[in-house]
């Protein structure tokens, strides 16, 4: 009996520990997943989150220029999609914290269907694949990394 109300106290310092943690460890470090991986077409990439924001030397906003004052960033796939088809058409309103983030694309806060006009310029706009080519190799050309032809395999499993 005893040791069963032992081993229960030393159950809920622990969890009450790890939940005194969660709340002292400032929310920006916390949300630094260590790695993303990334499933497509060309072989999976492994990208390592934490080593690029720690070890590298770079501040968040150097990849993350979604300036759209919201808590956290945003996955950059919410406005690099892989194509802009209709299902992004549809979904994408749901993807945003606040209006500010739709000015980053339209003009005004669409309110229903848009006018021939009033649709933001995707050539603009890069599609998923292309922003990450672009952002992780303009900067490893620059700082040391893989770019570059010859490189393919060093960013995505055979
Ligand atoms: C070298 C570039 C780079 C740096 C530096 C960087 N990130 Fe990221 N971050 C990424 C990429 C790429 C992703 C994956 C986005 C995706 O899959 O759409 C990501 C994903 C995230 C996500 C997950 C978004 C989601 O909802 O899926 C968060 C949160 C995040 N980063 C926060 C940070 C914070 C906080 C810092 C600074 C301490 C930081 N990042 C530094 C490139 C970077
Ligand atoms: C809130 C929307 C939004 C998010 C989130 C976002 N982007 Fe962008 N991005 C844009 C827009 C819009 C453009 C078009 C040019 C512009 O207006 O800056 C762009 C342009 C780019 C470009 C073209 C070069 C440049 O800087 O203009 C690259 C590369 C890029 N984004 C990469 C990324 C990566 C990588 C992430 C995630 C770490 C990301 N973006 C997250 C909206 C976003
Ligand atoms: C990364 C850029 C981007 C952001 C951010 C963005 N949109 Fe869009 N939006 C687009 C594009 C591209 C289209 C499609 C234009 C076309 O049809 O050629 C579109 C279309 C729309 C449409 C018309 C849908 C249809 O069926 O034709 C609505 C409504 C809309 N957006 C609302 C919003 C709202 C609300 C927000 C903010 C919460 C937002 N968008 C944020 C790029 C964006
Ligand atoms: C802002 C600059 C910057 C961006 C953006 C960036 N990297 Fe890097 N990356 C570096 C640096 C610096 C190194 C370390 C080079 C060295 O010292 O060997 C590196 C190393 C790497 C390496 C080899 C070592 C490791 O950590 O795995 C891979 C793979 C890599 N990056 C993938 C990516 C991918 C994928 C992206 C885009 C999603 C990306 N990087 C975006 C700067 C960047
Ligand atoms: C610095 C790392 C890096 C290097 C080097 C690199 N890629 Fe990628 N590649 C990526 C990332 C990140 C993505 C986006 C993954 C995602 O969509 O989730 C991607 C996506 C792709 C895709 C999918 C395209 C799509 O539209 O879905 C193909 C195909 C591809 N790469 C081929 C190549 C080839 C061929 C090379 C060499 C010439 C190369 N990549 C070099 C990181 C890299």
């Amino acid at each position: 009996m005893q040791s069963r109300y032992f081993l229960i106290s030393v159950i809920v310092t622990v969890l009450l520990a790890v939940a005194a943690a969660g709340y002292l460890i400032p929310v920006e470090k916390q949300e630094v997943q260590a790695r993303v991986v990334m499933d497509n077409t060309g072989g999976r990439v492994i990208f390592t989150h934490k080593f690029h924001a720690d070890d590298y030397g770079f501040d968040c906003t150097d990849c993350h220029h979604d300036d759209i004052e919201a808590d956290t960033f945003l996955s950059c796939g919410s406005c690099h999609p892989k194509e802009f088809d209709a299902d992004f058409r549809a979904n994408h309103q749901n993807n945003f914290p606040s209006e500010e983030a739709c000015l980053r694309c339209h003009d005004d806060v669409p309110t229903g269907e848009l006018a021939e006009e009033d649709r933001p310029d995707i050539e603009n706009i890069p599609l998923r694949a292309d922003a990450f080519h672009a952002q992780c190799m303009d900067c490893h050309e620059e700082n040391g990394g893989p770019y570059g032809d010859d490189t393919c395999y060093e960013c995505h499993a055979r």
